[in-house]
């Protein structure tokens, strides 16, 4: 039960109409403190990796933490490879263990996008129960490798959802709505809500197919998240916000006790710090309880 893909978990959330968080991790001691929030909840969990801290940590290592955490905790956990444009490396976590996979070919021509998405479903299902998510249009910002400028992203054409689910065989579908990867820069961010909720008519209207991913969690306020969920959104991705209460609490920590030579203190205050922000989260999705 504990170690789950993808699509396990959010088939029931689209159903139910909840979210479930995808966090970014760079460390172990952040991944424990995102798994603790979720246990306490009761809520299901979605554990993200990027290309650079997935070879940083090593895939062996990064396997073996989530197999031994997954395994002794009562709520489903999966591991998902966020943003890889790198097939072979796709396929390389799928072997190693992880149980989602984000091949990003949305900035190559439509047809290559659905070929090297088909190659990776077909890749990744025949090695185990691995689901993949792909991504059509191009979400703006800057996320590990990939870097889209704002001027050049482009919207989901909601003309060739359907296409692409069915050519490429992908489990969940990252659809650009217009949030974006990092900060935002106002306050009320421009985000197509009305083209998300058009999209999950097209896939999930009679019955539930292909779970949608709300990528660019960071800064969203809150109202836009329960909007994006009423239209159909049902994993939500954050990683920027980590990063930085990360960061910040480390600085804030080591500043407060700069004579202080003890590494668990400083841990337990930044553990507790990612702690508190996903709870938030938790709380804004709605999953507490859900697993
Ligand atoms: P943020 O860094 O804006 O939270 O976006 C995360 C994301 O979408 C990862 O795929």
């Amino acid at each position: 039960m504990s170690i789950v893909n993808a699509r396990e978990i959010l088939m029931d959330a689209t159903r139910k109409q909840y979210a479930v968080g995808a966090f970014n991790i760079t460390n172990i001691i952040q991944l424990e403190a995102v798994v603790e929030a979720h246990v306490e909840a009761k809520a299901p969990l979605i554990i993200q990796t990027s290309v650079s801290p997935a070879k940083f940590l090593g895939q062996d290592v990064i396997v073996a933490v989530y197999r031994e955490i997954a395994g002794r905790s009562d709520i489903p956990i999966c591991l998902h490879l966020d943003h890889c444009t790198d097939v072979d490396f796709c396929k390389s976590c799928a072997d190693a263990g992880w149980t989602n996979i984000m091949i990003d070919a949305s900035k190559l021509p439509f047809d290559e996008n659905v070929r090297q998405t088909r190659m990776i479903v077909d890749y990744s299902h025949s090695v185990g129960d691995i689901t993949v998510e792909g991504e059509l249009g191009t979400v703006s910002g800057v996320e590990d490798q990939v870097k889209v400028v704002e001027d050049e992203s482009q919207l989901c054409n909601p003309d060739q959802v359907l296409r692409f689910v069915e050519e490429s065989g992908v489990d969940l579908l990252a659809p650009a709505i217009g949030t974006a990867h990092g900060v935002y820069k106002t306050k009320n961010p421009k985000v197509d809500f009305e083209r998300l909720g058009q999209i999950s008519r097209l896939l999930n209207g009679d019955k539930i197919r292909t779970p949608l991913v709300i990528h660019g969690g960071t800064g969203l306020p809150a109202d836009y998240v329960t909007r994006l969920i009423a239209e159909g959104g049902s994993k939500f991705n954050v990683s920027t916000e980590l990063k930085r209460t990360w960061i910040d609490a480390v600085y804030e920590y080591i500043s407060a006790n700069r004579e202080e030579y003890d590494p668990g203190k400083l841990d337990k205050h930044a553990k507790n710090a990612i702690k508190a922000k996903v709870t938030e989260w938790i709380g804004m999705l709605g999953s507490a309880g859900k697993a």
